[in-house]
């Protein structure tokens, strides 16, 4: 991979995961990219650095344009290992470098790789850096999305370098959104958003606003996954108020798992129910559609209906996982309604009420449940319900 200019002296010199399918569990069905930056001046900066695993593709990049005892800086924005892990193979080589983070950030890195990251020094928001003509200036992002986390501007070139924020897990040739293809390039954008960073949706639309309101104008935005903003960064900036603001469409998601397709059927009833309305539906069979996806169409719909049938006086385990998931991810504005099959004792609609309004959902009530195998009756039942809930998704 060739290092790529952003602006004169700021160059890419990250790394292509292509292979990762699994990002902790999110399944990164396009790859991801770890991007690290080098502003070169009279002194020299390295913004963020990678996976350890591609610690020598990032010294190879690094070194087709400085070696690496010339960099003076290097910028640690976060200390995820994602971006941090590779940090001590390149402090030793970089051995003339600087290394500065957020006050949290000089306390995370001690805390993964030891006391000598005791000589980090810290900035916080306003501070600047002036590496000869290009200055960078930095802004703390406490919790987006860990309490170390910071962006660093390029004051004279117009550049964010947010880390995380505004990213994609998308491994490409390509290094600018205007090389990508537009829709793929969106639905990453969302797929990192819905999972990565719905829970802290408050702090996303204070932090644009705070930005903002200090008048940086921006011409690009470089994350550290994924592509660079340069055609217009405006449209993810929106697009993270938009999600951020809970907004949603005419749309319901059926989140549900089956045993012996009692539940798969109520499922069909509701969702014609839903679609009679000119409802958007989609269905979400677990074990069928992975937690990543099934949490990205939540993210512009606006009803969650979730159903399980019950086993052992519980939920299938799959739903539980999913509510564990959905409930840590804090969804804004949606509709809540359970439904589920049982043969004696029952449970599990139970089960996940009890989870959804624990987590502050707004649960749509009764709920329903079958006992065995749903009827005519039941069947008329459950499209009603799908109906009556289309009243309150269009009100
Ligand atoms: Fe890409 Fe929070 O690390």
């Amino acid at each position: 991979m060739v290092n790529v200019t952003l602006k004169e002296g700021v160059n890419w010199v990250g790394v292509v995961d292509w292979n990762i399918r699994d990002f902790h569990g999110y399944v990164t069905s396009r790859g991801t990219t770890y991007n690290s930056y080098l502003i070169t001046d009279q002194k020299t900066a390295l913004i963020d650095t990678v996976k350890h695993t591609f610690a020598n593709e990032l010294i190879e990049h690094i070194t087709k344009l400085v070696s690496l005892d010339k960099i003076d800086y290097i910028i640690v924005n976060h200390v995820e290992m994602d971006h941090s892990s590779s940090l001590p193979t390149i402090a030793k080589l970089a051995k003339n470098a600087k290394i500065i983070a957020s006050q949290r950030g000089k306390e995370a890195l001690i805390e993964h790789y030891g006391t000598e990251f005791n000589k980090v020094e810290t900035v916080k928001t306003g501070d600047e850096l002036k590496l000869g003509a290009k200055t960078l200036r930095f802004v703390e992002a406490p919790m987006l999305h860990w309490p170390d986390s910071m962006f660093t501007y390029i004051v004279e070139d117009k550049i964010l370098m947010p880390n995380d924020a505004f990213g994609q897990h998308l491994a490409s040739s390509c290094r600018f959104d205007d090389e990508v293809d537009e829709h793929v390039l969106m639905e990453e954008a969302a797929i990192y958003y819905a999972n990565i960073l719905m829970p802290l949706a408050p702090l996303i639309t204070r932090k644009i606003q705070e930005i903002v309101q200090m008048g940086i104008p921006i011409e690009m935005i470089a994350p550290s996954h994924g592509v660079i903003w340069r055609k217009d960064p405006t449209k993810i900036i929106n697009a993270y108020l938009n999600w951020s603001a809970g907004k949603s469409k005419q749309k319901a998601v059926i989140v549900y798992d089956t045993m012996w397709g009692s539940t798969d059927k109520m499922a069909k009833a509701m969702a014609e129910g839903l679609i009679s309305q000119d409802i958007e539906v989609k269905f979400m069979k677990l074990r069928a559609s992975n937690f990543t996806e099934t949490v990205t169409e939540i993210l512009d719909a606006k009803a969650v209906l979730v159903g399980s049938p019950t086993l052992n006086n519980q939920m299938f385990t799959t739903i539980g996982a999913f509510l564990t998931y959905i409930t840590g991810l804090k969804p804004k504005g949606k509709l809540w309604s359970f439904f589920g099959s049982y043969g004696w004792g029952g449970g599990a609609v139970r089960g996940m009420v009890e989870m959804a309004k624990k987590a502050g959902f707004a649960v749509v009530e009764p709920s329903l449940e079958v006992k065995y195998v749903p009827d005519a009756e039941d069947l008329k039942r459950c499209f009603e319900v799908g109906q009556q809930l289309a009243v309150k998704i269009k009100a």
